[in-house]
């Protein structure tokens, strides 16, 4: 069975309309979403994680529709996602971020109690998942201190304590030099290892290519292509959208 099936999936801001009756499936599967600035793939994000309400079309996980529920009911149905432009508790430390994420499903506009979750239990669920993401040696460092290649970890450290099953990735390797990106991919894989499935959007081609099973392009809001790496990066439609001006 489809994992995600999105239906028609039209979304208008005001005149401009960013989602074009958009429609596929994930199935069990790193998925690549990529396409030019613009193209609505963050909106395509907002609309899957209850974000946003689309205008129109249906997305369905696990056979239950989900595009009227809020962000809050699409984490306890387990999706999780990171954020294109890192949005870490700044003054928090890097394990108080990650038991602020243990919180999520239950008190989802309420950050300030993630003090609440500093049980013994908990912080050992946050220190496995600190090690998951190799970021122990960072535990107590205020989370505004670190540098980006470490907050693109907290972002998904943060996603992990809510237990999805679904983890969207927003630009996950943006902002990454080459060794970082390299490890960013271990990573993703060592999840999806674990039985994780991941959709992730990038503007690193070389990241998306080695990394995702399948990738959708979208253009000015509609889907152009979808394939394997290798059919997407020979499709004349994706080269003349996209990868030619890269
Ligand atoms: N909240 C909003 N209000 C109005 N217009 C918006 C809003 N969010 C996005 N848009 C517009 O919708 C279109 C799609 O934007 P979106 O952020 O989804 O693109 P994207 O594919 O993620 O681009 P990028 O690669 O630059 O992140 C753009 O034209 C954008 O300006
Ligand atoms: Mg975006």
């Amino acid at each position: 069975m489809s994992q995600l099936e999105i239906r028609s999936v039209s979304h208008w801001f005001g005149g401009l309309q960013a989602l074009k009756d958009v429609t596929f499936d994930t199935h069990d599967e790193i998925l690549g979403l990529i396409g030019p600035n613009g193209a609505g793939k963050t909106t395509l994000f907002n609309v899957i994680s209850g974000f946003i309400v689309p205008t129109s079309g249906e997305v369905r996980f696990n056979g239950k529709a989900i595009h009227r529920l809020r962000a809050d009911q699409t984490v306890r149905l387990g999706l999780a996602r990171t954020f294109q432009i890192v949005k870490p508790f700044a003054s928090l430390t890097v394990e108080e971020n990650v038991l602020v994420g243990l919180g999520m499903p239950y008190y989802p506009t309420s950050a300030a109690l993630y003090q609440r979750y500093r049980t013994r239990s908990n912080l050992d669920q946050v220190e496995q998942i600190l090690a998951k993401v190799h970021l122990t040696d960072y535990r107590s460092a205020q989370a505004a201190k670190l540098p980006i290649g470490l907050l693109r970890r907290l972002e998904i450290a943060r996603a992990l304590a809510t237990h999805p099953k679904l983890l969207l990735l927003d630009e996950p390797a943006a902002g990454l030099v080459a060794q970082e990106a390299e490890e960013l991919a271990a990573l993703v894989r060592d999840l999806y290892a674990q039985g994780l499935h991941i959709i992730l959007i990038e503007h690193n081609m070389r990241f998306a290519m080695n990394l995702c099973h399948r990738i959708v392009v979208l253009a000015q809001g509609e889907i152009i292509a979808q394939g394997n790496p290798t059919e997407i990066q020979n499709n004349e439609k994706v080269i003349n959208a996209y990868l030619g001006q890269e």
